[in-house]
């Protein structure tokens, strides 16, 4: 296998317990190079305990892996000059300014006093941190934290990074800005394995996604390979009269007419074609609609279905 074409992240049959508690149920995992994989799941589903395998903190009581073509096991050293990691919880020391736990990773890293310089300077640039790099992290806010973590992460110039929730806490600026930071660190060539809650950071980012509960990966895909999984999409059509209703109801053979709020539930994906498909279907039959709205499954939905919850929510479209 090229160097290209071989898997960033490969795991087999992944397990892990806490005394008798099983967190990890035999988990399997590919994440391609040069891609954003982001692991989903509940409170307690396991993804730090993931990571922690994944990044050599942790043994795993089961399974295999290799991360940058390195198995954990044999070649840790290897692993870990490979990755580099951005915890759940800050490794930023607030008794340090900005600049100086930069420089604290240079150190930790060997690099000489020129490079330390250079590179301290450039991911100061890069993250916005260069006007506060002189003040003590104290007293940085929950994103420029957050930023600096990340940074303090690049100093060993990692080819796959782990990333715990980075974005849990930011507000919604902050967070698209760490999402503009991963997308061009992925056009850079490295490979970026997240964990999240936010269904939508795993939307707007990942190219794979992997929703984990009861420690199994319960579902795998693009998230609209995901969405695709998930029933219950449809056109609701509102009618302002009740002939309008009968005459649709007869064209739309599977549909769900409710008489009493003159309304027909289409079942669709609400793609524009089965739109267009629906509004010429109703155009050739004369028969007058007032008001269409669509639903279509979105992550939430996946989720809360995976993961042995339920919640109906509603996409409107005018
Ligand atoms: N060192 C440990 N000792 C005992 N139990 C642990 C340990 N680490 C994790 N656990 C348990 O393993 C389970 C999974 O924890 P983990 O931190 O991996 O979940 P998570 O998916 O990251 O959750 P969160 O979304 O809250 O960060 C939890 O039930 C947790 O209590
Ligand atoms: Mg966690």
């Amino acid at each position: 296998m090229t160097a290209a074409s071989r898997p960033a992240i490969e795991a087999t049959g992944l397990r892990k317990s806490f005394g008798d508690k099983v967190v990890l149920d035999g988990i399997d995992l590919n994440v391609p190079q040069g891609s954003i994989f982001a692991l989903l799941g509940p409170n307690g589903a396991g993804k730090t305990t993931i990571v922690n395998i994944l990044s050599t903190l942790l043994g795993a009581d089961g399974g295999s892996a290799r991360v940058d073509g390195h198995d954990l096991v044999t070649e840790p050293d290897a692993v870990r000059a490979a990755i580099g990691v951005t915890g759940q919880f800050s490794a930023v020391d607030n008794l340090f300014t900005g600049e100086e736990n930069l420089a604290l990773m240079a150190d930790l890293h060997h690099l000489g006093r020129a490079e330390r310089r250079r590179r301290t300077k450039d991911l100061l640039d890069r993250f916005d941190l260069a006007e506060a790099a002189g003040k003590p992290a104290s007293t940085y806010s929950g994103g420029m934290r957050r930023r600096l973590d990340l940074a303090m992460t690049l100093v060993g110039d990692p080819r796959v990074i782990f990333l715990d929730e980075p974005t849990t806490g930011l507000d919604p600026r902050s967070r698209r800005g760490l999402w503009r930071i991963v997308r061009d660190l992925v056009a850079g060539g490295v490979t970026i394995f997240l964990t999240t809650q936010y269904l939508e950071e795993a939307d707007e980012l990942a190219d794979r996604i992997a929703v984990i509960d009861h420690g199994r990966v319960v579902a795998e895909g693009s998230a609209a390979e995901l969405k695709r999984q998930v029933p219950g999409g449809h056109i609701r059509l509102q009618f302002t009269h009740p002939a309008g209703l009968e005459a649709a109801t007869r064209v739309f053979g599977q549909a769900t007419p409710d008489t009493d709020a003159l309304t027909l539930r289409v079942p669709g994906d609400g793609s524009v074609r089965t739109l267009k498909a629906l509004l010429d279907r109703l155009d050739r039959e004369s028969i007058e609609v007032g008001e269409l709205s669509v639903h279509t499954p979105d992550l939430d939905d996946v989720f809360l279905t995976l993961t042995g919850q339920s919640e109906n929510r509603k996409v409107t479209a005018r």
